[in-house]
């Protein structure tokens, strides 16, 4: 559903991450369950953050927080520039990060920017008195996003990990945990395949694992420009370094179904007729990737000059 919201107040919450709360400007939007997200119509395009919710939030807040990404394609860099009184677009909220009815306990972790949604998760989990634990690993304390709040708010179930002091130690965490217990995971792409391998290496079940991705808006090093053709049209588009197929796609009009553009929903999975992908989902197994067959066309880009998609 889309919403016109009013930036009400901003604060910074570390050097690199800002907090927004948000009002509507018109309808409210629908209820909202933890994991959700607003996906906010930028002038760079379309970006995704996830509400936080705390115990003591008032029904309806609606609260953000923006990691700054200087070498970003700008999505982040619009979202600070943004003054009270700002009006923004947004869809939403959708939600594909939701926690699932279990009787185990939850292992909610996180890796930097990607606490928000954990946040929501952990206020959810306490409030229903389910048990649950928090593991927060970061780059340093003092970029530990809201590291004095969630002591406070979840006290010995919080564990933050700082990767200048005690970095997190995956397999440990993983063999410590009991039977049944299903992992959330929200981060970059490196802590979700790490986390999901030792969760499966230390005998629990794949199917507990529950993740999304934080995707970096940061063109990797040495990106370069590949061809796209259409397979149906025979049209032929260049994607350049820190730009998505989709994006360049839309931009000409081709209709496209997607949803996260992150990598981690899989709608948006296509059919590559030749061409290597350069997989950065986390959705496909590794037989999907090494058989590249398919790719998800809002990350991944190509090893090769050109891709002929199954468009
Ligand atoms: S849109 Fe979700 S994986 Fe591409």
């Amino acid at each position: 559903m889309p919403v016109t919201l009013t930036v009400a107040a901003i604060r910074d919450v570390t050097e690199r991450v800002r907090e927004f709360l948000l009002e509507p400007a018109g309808e409210a939007p629908a209820r909202h369950a933890a994991g959700a997200h607003l996906d906010f119509d930028l002038p760079v395009g379309r970006r995704s953050y996830s509400l936080i919710d705390w115990p003591d939030d008032a029904p309806g807040t609606l609260r953000i927080a923006v990691q700054r990404e200087d070498e970003g394609a700008g999505g982040s860099r619009a979202m600070h520039a943004l003054t009270p009184g700002a009006r923004l677009s947004a869809e939403g909220p959708r939600n594909d990060f939701p926690l699932r009815d279990h009787d185990g306990p939850a292992l909610l972790l996180a890796g930097g920017i990607g606490i928000t949604p954990i946040i929501s998760h952990a206020t959810a989990l306490a409030a229903a008195d389910r048990p649950f634990a928090l593991h927060y690993a970061v780059r340093s304390r003092t970029a530990a996003a809201y590291a004095d709040r969630l002591a406070e708010q979840f006290g010995e179930r919080l564990h933050l990990w700082p990767d200048d002091e005690t970095p997190i130690d995956l397999p440990a965490l993983m063999a410590a945990q009991g039977r049944g217990t299903h992992l959330y995971v929200c981060g970059p792409k490196g802590l979700i395949e790490a986390a999901r391998a030792a969760f499966t290496a230390a005998g629990h079940d794949d199917g507990a694992v529950h993740f999304e991705l934080f995707a970096s808006e940061a063109a990797q090093a040495g990106d370069q420009p590949f061809e796209v053709e259409i397979a149906s049209t025979g049209q032929v588009f260049t994607i350049p370094p820190g730009r998505t197929i989709i994006e360049v796609l839309e931009e000409a009009g081709i209709d496209l179904v997607y949803d996260c553009q992150r990598g981690d929903c899989g709608i948006c999975q296509t059919g590559v007729i030749a061409g290597t992908p350069d997989h950065r989902d986390v959705v496909l197994s590794e037989s999907e990737r090494a058989g590249g067959k398919v790719m998800q066309i809002c990350v991944s880009r190509a090893k090769t000059p050109r891709l002929v998609l199954d468009l």
